[in-house]
């Protein structure tokens, strides 16, 4: 067997095809494959399979297959995903004063987010195994992602999801896609808890980013960005964060990037967090010595966590690539948002998180004015109407005016 999975913290190792979601000693499983297999691919390889009408090589996560999890195809369960764009706007590298700014837009997956290039892999991996049953705790990306896959593979999702604290775009997909959707008094920690005992007690395949596939998928982000630049890293990628998935995901894709030499430079990650939200940043500041937990509470409910639980393999990203992790307020936040949805780009507000860590780290010249920068967009504009229309509104930036159904009261307007 090439792959298997290793424990980050003790090193043990666990048959690529057991289902288990922490080592023995309660440490995190990554997937290991060997060098030989990355080395075998790279640029020439993928480069070749854009363009191709094979659906796996039509995925902008299993165009890497090989590098994410080495399945038969008739296991891939895809959609597919990973299509999503780098755009750049002239009017927001002004408004942060930064020369070579560029956006990758992961809101243009399948369900709206990110979510969808962990979720393929993990229920691709669950088919492998033979499972039918799914779980996932989430503040509402996940939970719509899995429910899209779920329906895909003939299978059944369970979602756990804080009580009232879902936007209801993301609530009504899952619904929608055919998911149980079981609402738990508490918030995003505690789902994510019971979530864990239902997986251990009951059997259920959980696919929270606790599981090492969805990882793997998420790595599929950096890949592709790489790709998107012609094998030229940036010198920084800023991400929003949460329960650390992707800082997790991020690290890795760049490490095996670099070992395997399919770029020589490594980017720096920068994640964000929302100050209502922010262990991962507060414990950055004590030199990662440890991770106090917090009562979350910001308006970017997508990332309304308090206790991440990948917080060890992110810790990793950060010092590998000597990154950082900085937060941003609410404020700042939604001033970002504005910004981006003026700018014709758009997406949720925890996405802005990017943008807003950005301006505050050229403000401090932490980022340089030259450095070429990515910002990750998480999820789409629609997956939060509720916040973008209190948050316009709040601001008067800009309003619904009302008319009486004249073609007068239209010409006042132009007026
Ligand atoms: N942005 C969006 C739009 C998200 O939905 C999430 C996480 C994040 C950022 C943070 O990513 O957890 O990898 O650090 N949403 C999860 C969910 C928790 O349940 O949908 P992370």
């Amino acid at each position: 067997m090439k792959e298997h999975l290793r424990c980050i913290e003790c090193g043990a190792k666990y048959d690529i095809n057991e289902v288990r979601y922490s080592c023995d000693c309660t440490g995190l499983l990554a997937v290991e494959r060997p060098l030989e297999v990355l080395e075998s691919l790279g640029p020439e390889v993928f480069d070749s399979r854009l363009g191709s009408r094979n659906a796996a090589d039509r995925s902008g996560v299993w165009r890497f297959r090989e590098a994410v999890n080495n399945l038969d195809e008739g296991n891939i369960v895809t959609l597919p995903e990973g299509l999503t764009n780098l755009y750049s706007r002239s009017n927001l590298s002004k408004w942060v004063d930064c020369d070579q700014l560029a956006f990758k837009h992961e809101g243009e997956n399948p369900s709206g987010s990110f979510k969808d290039r962990g979720m393929t892999v993990a229920v691709s991996q669950a088919k492998r195994l033979g499972k039918k049953i799914y779980a996932c705790a989430s503040t509402g990306n996940t939970s719509a992602s899995l429910a899209l896959y779920a329906a895909l593979n003939g299978g059944q999702a369970l979602v756990f999801i804080p009580s009232g604290k879902i936007s209801l775009g993301k609530l009504s997909q899952a619904l929608a896609y055919g998911a149980t959707c079981i609402s738990i008094t508490g918030d995003f920690d505690k789902s994510m808890q019971l979530v864990k005992q239902a997986a251990e007690e009951l059997g259920i395949y959980l696919v929270n980013s606790l599981n090492p596939f969805r990882v793997e998928g998420q790595k599929t982000i950096i890949w592709d960005i790489l790709q998107q630049l012609k094998w030229q890293a940036p010198d920084w990628i800023i991400t929003p964060a949460g329960n650390l998935g992707n800082t997790s995901a991020f690290g890795k894709a760049i490490e095996e990037a670099v070992a395997a030499k399919w770029i020589t430079k490594k980017p720096k990650i920068a994640a964000i967090q929302a100050s209502g939200a922010n262990p991962f940043a507060t414990s950055f500041k004590h030199n990662f010595e440890s991770l106090e937990p917090v009562t979350a509470n910001t308006v970017a409910s997508a990332i309304q966590i308090g206790n991440p639980v990948n917080f060890p393999k992110a810790k990793r990203t950060i010092t590998q690539t000597n990154g950082l992790v900085e937060q941003v307020t609410d404020k700042e936040i939604l001033e970002a948002k504005y910004m981006l949805d003026k700018n014709a780009i758009g997406c949720e507000p925890a996405s802005a998180c990017s943008l807003a860590g950005l301006k505050k780290l050229r403000q401090n010249n932490t980022i340089k004015k030259t450095d070429s920068v990515v910002c990750i967009l998480t999820g789409h504009i629609l997956k939060d109407t509720e916040t973008t229309l209190n948050s316009l509104k709040d601001s008067s930036y800009n309003e619904i005016v009302e008319s009486d159904g004249s073609i007068d009261s239209i010409s006042k307007l132009l007026k």
